[in-house]
């Protein structure tokens, strides 16, 4: 079940929804006064102009919705209309083929903040467990809101529910904590000594980090790549030369880790593997009722649920969300008929044990768009191909684009592109190349390889080409292709970090009560976990014992790298686990830090030039924070990657820089040639991402 947090959130700006995507900051609603302290309030406060919350003084954004405080918005008033959107620059991966100039490298250990600890548990009070045993299709919801006048900030969060066990067998949300015993499991709970120790306690942690913190800074003699380096060729010690840093933050160097056999994938176990599937594309375009259609005929929804959802959405005007609402479950998706939030569900394909991350497509949502969709193996780019459909989505206001080029950063290179609702324009061949020309062109300017992205005409409602061949003689007529199932089955399988320490980045925590265990749901970056094994939570640095481990709704021995699962944790004090956070091995913790030197590539979105003192949402795996830009190096040329200006005052669309940012807060983060999923970054500001970028340096604060 989604987390509901923000409940009662009045959007009244959807309700009269018409595609008009017009963004004056002239019109933004006015925030109230902020409460007004009486002499009784214990702490000092501050309402929320969105949801209401009071929040500690302390907070620089909402602790339920992540709506940043109103002041710090009058810093925008003179933004004018965003300028017309084009592509015509490489990838952020790309521009790391082409040299990274890491220079120096430091990271400082930060103990997590209060405002942090109360994200979690408030959450807690939120969440149920889902009920594990009549739940063939879990289902989660990841995200939080952002109001379009308002800049966000604030962990990511994903809760769950208790389905209805009787009347749904589809479980709401993530599985919560469970009663899983490791021991009754046939799972050992016990591990070598070479994974964790018991002698491994928060309190060395926290010596080791501090010792790490009054480390210096070295320059980097890193040599730049050649334009046509390959990314994996990319590596932390030779080319960046930051090892010596690197091996000080952590207490062994990551060369010296050495898996043991059980993490490493037993080719008997004959398992499917798990493919991380994004579903994106611009609002309305179909993605839920795409994912719902998936589900229904892999099994996954059965008939009988599929009865009922179609009832009730009838029953509220809604009849054509039937599909949809098996992925947007929470009264104001589906009252507004928009994805709001994430949702994660599972089915199975041939090749494939496929986690669909149904992302919403509306831009007031791209945060939660992000968050959920950095797990991404692989993404279904949904197209609306109705008249007016596929024009809306490619504008410079849609989100065709935005999410294209947002999956790219992410380091997806395989995308299936579903031209959907092609029942509405009678399954026109004409239409259909119309889109692939242009869209073609685009993505191509995104960095994506013709090879590599697939083109499947279909629609969703009328079920044509989603897991067989088209019945419909208009469509069968010309396209001998591929269906969309066997798109899927033609990825590439991922290529998965097994052979690394530990990195999970969360982004949920689920809490079935204060005192209990608590589980921490996402995806696992690298390395593997299971039930017995000591980890490490950063950014707080306490060790906790696994429990459980849940994958589908399962109990499972063992995940590795690429799995997502729900982790139970114990001996563990819950309000110190918190989405946005990571669980690493306790001997290679992942860097916690607020100041960092990236590599950015500015888009078109861009309204006015970024300068030194720019304010901008930083967003990094499941975390966000607000960022200031406290140095612009160097500009880049884009095609070589070689400085080609520096120092420069500003920049605008369409630059690659180097740069440096502080942030308000410090979040977890390698640098992108330790890990590409903690060190890939994106800077966004009055509802657009503005930036893409990768972490060249973690720089540590001089105290
Ligand atoms: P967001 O998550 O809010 O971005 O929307 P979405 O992309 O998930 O779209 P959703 O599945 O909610 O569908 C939006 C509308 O499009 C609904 O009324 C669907 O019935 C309709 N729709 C979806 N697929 C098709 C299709 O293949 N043909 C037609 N004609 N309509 C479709
Ligand atoms: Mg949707």
């Amino acid at each position: 079940m989604p987390r509901k947090g923000n409940y009662g959130v009045d959007y009244d700006d959807y309700d009269d929804y018409d595609y008009d995507y017009d963004y004056d900051v002239e019109d933004q609603v006015e925030a109230p006064e902020p409460k007004k302290e009486t002499s009784s309030d214990k702490v000092r406060v501050w309402g929320c102009s969105i949801c209401t919350y009071d929040n500690d003084e302390s907070m620089t954004a909402c602790d339920i919705c992540g709506v940043m405080r109103s002041s710090v918005l009058g810093k925008f008033k003179d933004d004018k209309e965003t300028a017309p959107f084009k592509f015509d620059f490489p990838s952020p991966d790309d521009m790391v083929s082409n040299g990274i100039r890491s220079s120096k490298i430091g990271s400082k250990a930060n103990l997590i903040n209060s405002r942090s600890q109360k994200t979690s548990a408030g959450l807690s009070e939120t969440v149920k467990s889902s009920d594990k045993s009549s739940a063939p299709m879990p289902k989660g919801k990841q995200g939080n809101m952002e109001d379009s006048n308002h800049l966000m900030i604030g962990a990511l969060q994903l809760s769950c529910k208790s389905s209805d066990v009787s009347s749904a067998s589809i479980s709401k949300g993530r599985p919560g904590v469970n009663d899983g015993n490791p021991k009754k499991n046939g799972v050992a709970d016990t591990q070598s000594s070479d994974e964790t120790s018991d002698s491994t306690s928060s309190s060395m942690l926290k010596g080791k980090d501090k010792s790490v913190g009054n480390a210096s800074t070295s320059i980097n003699g890193g040599k730049s790549l050649g334009p046509t380096s390959n990314l994996n060729d990319v590596s932390l010690s030779d080319k960046s030369g930051n090892s010596n840093k690197a091996s000080a933050r952590r207490s062994k160097p990551s060369a010296q880790y050495q898996p043991n056999d059980w993490m490493l994938p037993d080719k008997s176990e004959n398992a499917l593997t798990q493919l991380n599937l994004a579903i994106v594309g611009h609002v309305d375009s179909g993605k839920s009722t795409l994912s719902g259609r998936l589900l229904h005929l892999s099994g996954r929804i059965t008939q009988k649920e599929m009865h009922k959802y179609e009832k009730e959405a009838k029953l509220q005007g809604k009849g054509s969300f039937a599909y949809a609402w098996a992925l947007d479950e929470s009264p104001e998706e589906r009252e507004r008929g928009i994805t709001m939030t994430v949702a994660v569900a599972y089915f199975d394909s041939k090749k494939y044990h496929v986690v669909v991350l149904d992302s919403p497509g509306h831009k007031d949502f791209v945060p939660n768009m992000i968050s959920g969709a950095t797990q991404a193996d692989a993404a279904i780019l949904v197209i609306d191909a109705s008249i007016g459909g596929f024009e809306a989505g490619m504008d410079s206001k849609g989100q065709t684009k935005e999410h294209a080029r947002l999956i790219r950063s992410f380091g997806v290179d395989q995308i299936i592109v579903a031209v959907n609702k092609m029942d509405s324009v009678q399954y026109s061949k004409d239409r259909f190349d119309l889109i692939g020309t242009q869209l073609g062109t685009f993505l191509r300017s995104c960095g994506f390889k013709d090879s590599l992205v697939s083109w499947i005409p279909l629609s969703a409602v009328e079920n044509q080409n989603l897991v067989a061949a088209p019945s419909d003689v208009c469509l069968s007529s010309w396209y001998q292709g591929s269906c969309l199932l066997d798109a899927i089955d033609s990825l590439q399988p991922p290529k998965r970090d097994f052979s690394k320490p530990l990195l999970m980045p969360i982004c949920d925590v689920v809490k079935s009560s204060s005192q209990g265990p608590v589980s921490a749901c996402g995806k696992l970056e690298a390395g593997a976990l299971r039930s017995g094994l000591k980890v490490l939570v950063m950014p707080s640095g306490d060790v906790g014992t696994i429990r459980s481990l849940e994958r589908d709704s399962q109990i499972c021995a063992v995940a590795r790298a690429g799995d997502n699962v729900t982790v139970s944790l114990q001996g563990i004090d819950g309000s110190n686990v918190m989405a946005g956070g990571v669980l690493c091995h306790p001997d290679y913790p992942v860097a916690v830090a607020k100041h960092f030197e990236l590599k950015v590539l500015v888009l078109d979105f861009l309204t006015i030039p970024i300068v030194i003192g720019s304010q901008l949402e930083f967003h990094i795996h499941h975390a966000k924070e607000a960022a200031r830009v406290v140095k612009i190096i160097s500009v880049l040329d884009p095609k070589t990657g070689k400085v080609s200006k520096k120092a420069p005052r500003c920049l605008t669309s369409k630059q690659s820089a180097i740069i440096e940012v502080a942030l308000d807060g410090t979040v977890c983060a390698e640098e992108f040639t330790n890990s590409r999923a903690l060190g890939r970054a994106f800077l966004r500001t009055l509802g657009k991402t503005v930036a893409v970028g990768i972490v060249t340096r973690i720089i540590e604060d001089q105290e």
